[in-house]
C-alpha cells in the first residue's frame, strides 16, 4: 500500500510541521482577544492559536505556522482536510441548494446517502436511516425510537462513556465533569462498568475473569440495580472514545449481543467517533462480528459539515409515524453532499486500510515507548484510534494528569488531544491520508515531549 501524502495535498501542508513564530503569534492574538470578549468560554480551546486553513493532515494558522494534526477535527477530517472531493460537492451543492427541506420535500443526495448507509451497514442487515445534525442529535433519535419500538423506558450506558452534551445524551454521560451544574437529568439510565482492563473496576485479568462486568451487568444490574425490566435498550461505544481509548476484549460485543436478544433489549452502537474507517473498519462492530439494532453516525459521516443519523432496521424504523420525529436541518443539502463525498472517498480509496496498516505501524512505535518511558502506562487502539495513558509510575499506575504534555507538543507543532476519565490519554487519532513519514514525525514529537516531561518530574 502507498502510505505517501495523496497529490492534491497542498505543498505547504506537506513538511508539517513548521512554525514561523512561537505560537500563538501576533495574528493570532488579535483574534483571540476578540473571540474571549465575544464568544462563550464554554469551549475548553486547547490550541492558542486560530484556524486559518487547512490541508491533508495539517493546519494552518493567521501566522503562517503549520502544525501536524493527530487530532482530525476529533475525528471529523477521516479523508483529510480539504479534500477537494468534499470540497467541490460542498461548492457544487452550496450553488444549487444549501437548505434541501428535508423535513417537507425528497432530495436526490439524501436518498443516495440513506442507501449507501444501508449498503455499507454492519451485515448490510440495516436498511433506513434518519438524519439529524450532530452526535448528539443522532442519540437522542435513538433513545426516542428505541422507547417507541419497545415501549420501554430505561437504558443501560457503561463508566466512561460519552454521548454528547444535551438532554439524554448528556444525562447517558458517565463523567461529573460533563454533567456539573446541568441537572436534574432524565430517570432511568443504569451505569454499567465497561471493560477497562487497564484499570479493571473488579480488578481482575482478563481473560480469566471471564468478563465479571458483564455478569455483573447482567446479574447485579439488570436484577437488582433498580430497573424497573422495561429496559429500552443498552448504548455501548464499540471502542469507547472519550472515556480513553478503550478497546473491550472481543467477547465483549457478542455478549451484550446476547443479553440484548435474551431480554429483548435494543443494543445501540454508538459509533459517532469509531465510525468510518477511523478504527481500521468501516463500522468497529465489524470487527467484533456484531449487528447492532441501531447504529449512530455522526462527525466523519457530514464531511465537515455537522451530521449525526441513526441507520436501523426496517422493522424498527417503520413504528414511527409521519411526523413522529423530525429536524428543520437535519439531511439538509450541505451535509448530505459533503457527507456522501466524504464516505465515498473512504470507501473508494479503502481508508479504512490505510488506517489499519497505519495503525499497526504507530502501535509497534508506541508501544516501544511504553516500555522505555515510566511514564507511559498503557497504549492501546486499533487503526488509527489509538490511546497512550499517562501514568505516575508504572508501579504506581496512578493517573498522571499532565496537560502540559499538550502544551509541549503544540509548541513543537503537534496537534494532540486527550482523553479518558482523568484527563491523561493522549489520542493518535490523525486524518487517515496522514503519510508514513508524517505518522513518524508526529510520534517522535511526543516522545520528545514524553521524555521531557518524565525528565523533569525526576
Ligand atoms: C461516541 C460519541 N457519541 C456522540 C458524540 C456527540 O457528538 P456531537 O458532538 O456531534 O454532538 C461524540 C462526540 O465526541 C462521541 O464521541
Amino acid at each position: 500500500m502507498d502510505l505517501s501524502l495523496p497529490e492534491w495535498v497542498a505543498d505547504w501542508a506537506r513538511d508539517a510541521p513548521n512554525l514561523k513564530v512561537p505560537p500563538p503569534g501576533p495574528k493570532s492574538k488579535v483574534i483571540i482577544d476578540k473571540d474571549r470578549k465575544y464568544v462563550s468560554h464554554a469551549y475548553d480551546r486547547l490550541f492558542q492559536f486560530t484556524m486559518d486553513r487547512a490541508s491533508g493532515a495539517a493546519v494552518m494558522d493567521a501566522d503562517g505556522n503549520v502544525y501536524l494534526d493527530f487530532s482530525a477535527g476529533i475525528s471529523v477530517m477521516n479523508a483529510g482536510w480539504s479534500n477537494p472531493r468534499v470540497v467541490n460537492a460542498i461548492k457544487a451543492q452550496a450553488e444549487k441548494l444549501v437548505h434541501s427541506l428535508a423535513n417537507d420535500a425528497y432530495y436526490d443526495n439524501e436518498a443516495d446517502f440513506a442507501e449507501l448507509l444501508a449498503e455499507i451497514s454492519p451485515g448490510g442487515a440495516l436498511e433506513t436511516t434518519f438524519f439529524g445534525n450532530s452526535g448528539a442529535e443522532g442519540v437522542e433519535a435513538a433513545i426516542k425510537l428505541s422507547r417507541y419500538y419497545t415501549k420501554g423506558s430505561e437504558h443501560i450506558a457503561f463508566m466512561g462513556s460519552y454521548h454528547g452534551r444535551i438532554g439524554n445524551a448528556l444525562a447517558m454521560a458517565s463523567r461529573i465533569k460533563y454533567k456539573y451544574g446541568h441537572g436534574p437529568f432524565a430517570p432511568g439510565i443504569y451505569f454499567a462498568p465497561y471493560p477497562y482492563c487497564f484499570r479493571c473496576w473488579f480488578k481482575q485479568e482478563y481473560p480469566s475473569c471471564n468478563l465479571l462486568c458483564v455478569d455483573y451487568l447482567e446479574k447485579a444490574i439488570l436484577e437488582f440495580g433498580g430497573p424497573s425490566n422495561d429496559v429500552a435498550s443498552v448504548f455501548v461505544e464499540p471502542l469507547q472514545g472519550e472515556g480513553g481509548y478503550i478497546v473491550p476484549p472481543k467477547e465483549f460485543m457478542p455478549r451484550l449481543r446476547k443479553l440484548c436478544d435474551d431480554r429483548k433489549i435494543l443494543l445501540v452502537a454508538d459509533e459517532v467517533q469509531s465510525g468510518l474507517g477511523r478504527t481500521g473498519e468501516i463500522w468497529e462492530c465489524n470487527s467484533t462480528g456484531v449487528i447492532p439494532d441501531i447504529l449512530i453516525t455522526g462527525k466523519a459521516a457530514g464531511g465537515g459539515i455537522p451530521m449525526g443519523a441513526i441507520v436501523t432496521k426496517r422493522q424498527i424504523m417503520d413504528v414511527w409515524r409521519p411526523g413522529s420525529h423530525s429536524s428543520t436541518f437535519g439531511g439538509n443539502g450541505m451535509s448530505m453532499a459533503a457527507g456522501l463525498a466524504q464516505v465515498r472517498e473512504i470507501l473508494d480509496n479503502d481508508l479504512a486500510g490505510r488506517s489499519r496498516v497505519l495503525g499497526e505501524h504507530a502501535l509497534k512505535r508506541l508501544t516501544e515507548l511504553r516500555d522505555k518511558y515510566d511514564i507511559v502506562g498503557d497504549v492501546r487502539g486499533k487503526g488509527l484510534m489509538i490511546g497512550v495513558e499517562i501514568v505516575k509510575s508504572k508501579k504506581s499506575n496512578e493517573p498522571l494528569y499532565v496537560p502540559q504534555i499538550q502544551g509541549l507538543a503544540w509548541r513543537k507543532g503537534l496537534m494532540m488531544i486527550t482523553a479518558g476519565m482523568f484527563g491523561n490519554v493522549f489520542r493518535i487519532a490523525p486524518p487517515l491520508v496522514i503519510s508514513k513519514e508524517q505518522l513518524d514525525k508526529g510520534i517522535d514529537i511526543f516522545e520528545e515531549t514524553i521524555k521531557e516531561t518524565q525528565a523533569k518530574m525526576v
